[in-house]
């Protein structure tokens, strides 16, 4: 990007940041030019991010940071250092610990002479307190195929508590035919790659608006490191594929706001974790990426990633020893259901609901293999644990398919009267493409339980989390080539607590 593009996307974030953030950005410096972030919120503390940019830091700096009650750092509630090394490039770390529950606080941080811009974040309430939760879902922002205007929005959301990413925080691709903005250096595979990836996506104002603006939940899916990649397995079956894992799960671990305690061992990194949100919800965070088997039935000719499979000509599919989550996994969530709270959110990455592209009846169906469709049992085992379990509030939320889908998860998708088990929203991207609305529209009479479905919408999904109820906003841009697009809502939708399945507002 030149030098005069950046100062004016640095010019439209001061016309739309918060009054907080207007003066931060102003101060934003070279050293901290992929901004700051803050995440992983509990009832006394929080993960506080940033890392050094720019040319010739030392091996090692010592990084201030401080959190106070106030905008303008006059009541300090902790304070501290921390080392950054060029190892992890140059990451920060911070985990204040003593915070008060359910209140908000900035937080800045100050190396080499220069101070960050200032973040604003908000701990979680203490697990036996009343609670209201107000989050967004996001997903999908491959960067040279559109603006972040939906972060920009997202940004401004009033009350606003929490964003959970729900994966594709990056594309390992180079670019597309004609892009938008064009990225560097083609296809990623190494951890140089990767680190300058982030970057590329970092450097967008809106997006660091977004991150400044309230704590961060995280999940990654595919693209953080090699698409349709299952576990061990990359795509094109390459033999080095171990080395590529932990290169890219080393660059998000220097990216984004996990804790010390989440550094990645070698191709290894547990994401998987949960939250309780007062006595409102607890939410669990999964990864069905890492630990899965893989994808059966691949495309001709390719030893691995997804393809789209008629069943009936892949029966293996069905195999009930098949795992999305891993076996391990899959026991920690199925022994993790709440009974005493009344909503269960389930943050993860991709569409629960049944999917046909054909008549599913009689062993029927044709399915894209890489999501929980193509593991049938165990999306069944979940559900039957759910059912069994009596969780209540079961709300699985999602992304992955470039697609607002809201849709009733069923014991039987093939049965109209079939029980409601749990609702699930699963959210658009904020920029990547999908499949044409006529391709999706044609699906909807093969698959009933979707209350909604749009391929040819871009934006984010926004939350009001009571006791009762929750109230679902379904934010659509109104054109995501354009940095300066407005936002509507597209839909509204309700879950009563009590009762699982969607109904209209
Ligand atoms: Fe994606």
């Amino acid at each position: 990007m030149n030098g005069r593009r950046r100062l004016l996307q640095g010019a439209a974030a001061l016309t739309f940041a918060p009054a907080f953030l207007r003066h931060a950005l102003a101060d934003d410096a070279t050293r901290f030019a992929l901004g700051i972030a803050s995440g992983q919120p509990r009832a006394d503390g929080i993960v506080l991010w940033t890392k050094l940019t720019g040319a010739g830091l030392p091996e090692r700096v010592t990084v201030e940071w401080e959190i106070a009650r106030d905008e303008a750092f006059k009541d300090i509630a902790a304070r501290g250092e921390e080392v950054a090394e060029a190892n992890w490039a140059h990451s920060v770390h911070a985990e204040p610990a003593g915070l008060a529950p359910a209140r908000w606080y900035w937080y800045r941080f100050r190396a080499l002479g220069q101070r960050s811009a200032v973040g604003r974040t908000r701990t979680a309430p203490a697990p036996d307190a009343a609670a209201s939760l107000n989050f967004v879902i996001a997903s999908c922002q491959r960067f040279d195929v559109g603006h972040y205007a939906a972060w920009r929005h997202v940004a401004a959301e009033p009350n606003l508590d929490l964003v959970m990413f729900l994966g594709d925080y990056i594309y390992e691709y180079g670019n597309g035919l004609r892009p938008v903005r064009p990225v560097d250096g083609g296809h990623v595979r190494t951890l140089a790659q990767y680190r300058a990836r982030y970057a590329t996506h970092k450097s967008d104002p809106a997006l660091q608006a977004a991150h400044a603006a309230v704590p961060w939940l995280m999940v990654w899916d595919d693209h953080e490191v090699d698409n349709d990649y299952a576990g061990l397995q990359g795509q094109d079956l390459q033999p080095d594929f171990k080395a590529q894992r932990a290169a890219a799960y080393r660059a998000y671990w220097e990216h984004m706001p996990f804790p010390r305690s989440a550094r990645p061992v070698d191709a290894d990194m547990r994401i998987t974790g949960r939250l309780d949100w007062g006595t409102l919800a607890r939410i669990h965070l999964l990864d069905d990426r890492q630990y899965r088997d893989p994808q059966v039935c691949p495309k001709l000719g390719k030893g691995g990633g997804s393809n789209t499979v008629a069943l009936k000509s892949c029966p293996e599919m069905l195999d009930p020893k098949r795992t999305l989550l891993g076996a391990a996994q899959e026991q920690w969530l199925a022994e993790g259901w709440d009974t005493s709270r009344p909503w269960n959110l389930l943050a993860q990455q991709t569409l629960m609901a049944r999917l046909t592209s054909t008549a599913a009846a009689n062993g029927g169906g044709t399915y894209w293999n890489d999501g929980w469709d193509g593991y049938p049992a165990a999306r069944k085992r979940l559900l039957d644990t759910i059912a069994q379990r009596k969780a209540p509030g079961v709300v699985v939320l999602g992304g992955d398919v470039h697609c607002h889908i809201v849709a009733d998860l069923k014991a039987d998708f093939d049965v109209p009267e079939a029980k409601v088990i749990a609702t699930e929203f699963c959210g658009t991207s904020i920029t990547s493409l999908s499949m044409a609305q006529s391709r999706l529209d044609a699906m909807r009479p093969f698959n009933p339980h979707l209350r909604y479905a749009r391929s040819d919408q871009r934006g984010y999904m926004r939350f009001t989390l009571g006791g009762a109820q929750l109230q679902a906003q379904l934010r659509v841009v109104d054109n995501a080539l354009d940095p300066a697009s407005g936002i509507s809502t597209a839909a509204r939708f309700v879950v009563e607590a009590a009762r699982p399945g969607v109904m209209a507002a």
